[in-house]
């Protein structure tokens, strides 16, 4: 009996130093602890035992039992170990690396640009509206007085999709159909995208952006549009801006203008900025011409009114010093985080 004794605990710890895994050691547990395992079923002979011989036989078993536990244990606790040594050499986290920047994004020029023009009407009381990018030709020219075989439908390179439906050439449209909605005075801004079939290059694009003005009430004189005008330069450009009003024409206002401002780059000296001139062009603008009034249902001899045109990039562009349009639309992430 002690023999067998000795045999089993020999076994049990000669396979718990072989063990290799947690498994293996529950293997080992039952079968050498467990209720049908080779200890419990010595304990079961104890009957062919002397009787004096019993108790401290018992012992005997109860310490055998004792240290294979007590190995089990020391067993488990190195296979545990091992098992995390080896997950930590595997799964690496080194915290002193620089934590992983989150990208932050930025708006593009057009929309700082678009957004700063917003802000100078909107103090001014005006709302800002929006129109459709596909357009009826009567509203892109038919309503602003540019009658079919008009020379500007040329000069627009128009998109046709039909022979009455266009990509808008210009955001005058919006003029019209605010016009037309018939509700007085009217004090509203129109951004939005415009589309003419020009080649790429640093100043054209088949795509770009435009800001429409349109105030409508009774005596409103050219004096008022000189006076916007001349406010939106000074808050856009700075305090010491200059404006200049030369004579142009437009087919939907009379008299029209195209508007320079004193190059905010020399103050007007003359630069490279502003070719030498010492001003830069910004929009163009003009009194409501009657015909535009009737063809869109607002009576000319009670109503007057003033209109203007702003280039979204042309103003994106000489506010951050842009020299070539296409950075614009390229959207590379190096430059437009720049803003
Ligand atoms: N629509 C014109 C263009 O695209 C710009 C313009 C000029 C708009 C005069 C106006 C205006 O409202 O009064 O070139």
């Amino acid at each position: 009996m002690e023999e067998k004794l000795q045999a089993i605990k020999q076994e049990a710890l000669e396979q718990l130093k072989m063990a290799d895994s947690l498994e293996r050691l529950n293997e080992i547990r039952v079968n050498f602890l467990g209720k049908k395992g080779q200890l419990t079923a010595l304990l079961k002979s104890m009957k062919d035992v002397a009787p004096q011989d019993r108790p401290a036989f018992g012992q005997m078993v109860n310490n055998t039992r004792a240290r294979i536990e007590e190995v089990l244990d020391e067993t488990k606790k190195r296979l545990e170990k091992a098992a995390l040594d080896e997950r930590l050499k595997t799964e690496v986290l080194d915290v002193t690396l620089p934590a992983r920047k989150s990208l932050m994004g930025h708006r593009h020029p057009n929309t700082i640009a678009r957004e700063e023009v917003e802000r100078i009407f909107i103090g001014m009381g005006y709302e800002v509206v929006e129109g459709p990018e596909v357009e009826y030709d009567l509203y892109n020219f038919e309503k602003l007085n540019i009658p079919a075989n008009h020379p500007a439908k040329d000069e627009q390179d128009t998109f046709y999709i039909n022979k009455e439906i266009v990509l808008r050439t210009q955001t005058s449209p919006v003029q019209a159909r605010i016009m037309e909605q018939g509700k007085l005075p009217i004090r509203v801004i129109a951004p939005g995208r415009v589309f003419r079939s020009d080649e790429v290059d640093a100043t054209h694009s088949p795509s770009f952006h435009q800001i429409e003005g349109l105030v409508v009430d009774k005596n409103i004189t050219f004096a008022d549009l000189k006076g916007t005008l001349e406010q939106f330069a000074r808050e856009l450009f700075g305090e010491n801006t200059r404006t200049k009003f030369r004579p142009h024409h437009f087919p939907f206002t009379e008299p029209s203008a195209e508007v320079d401002v004193s190059c905010f780059k020399c103050g007007g000296k003359g630069c490279r900025f502003c070719k030498g001139s010492g001003w830069i062009e910004i929009l163009g603008c003009g009194m409501v011409h009657p015909h535009v009034f009737e063809m869109c249902g607002i009576d000319p001899k009670e109503y007057t009114g003033f209109a203007f045109g702003v280039g979204l990039e042309r103003i994106a562009l000489l506010k951050y010093e842009i020299d070539d349009m296409r950075l614009l639309y390229e959207n590379d992430v190096r430059f437009l985080k720049q803003f």
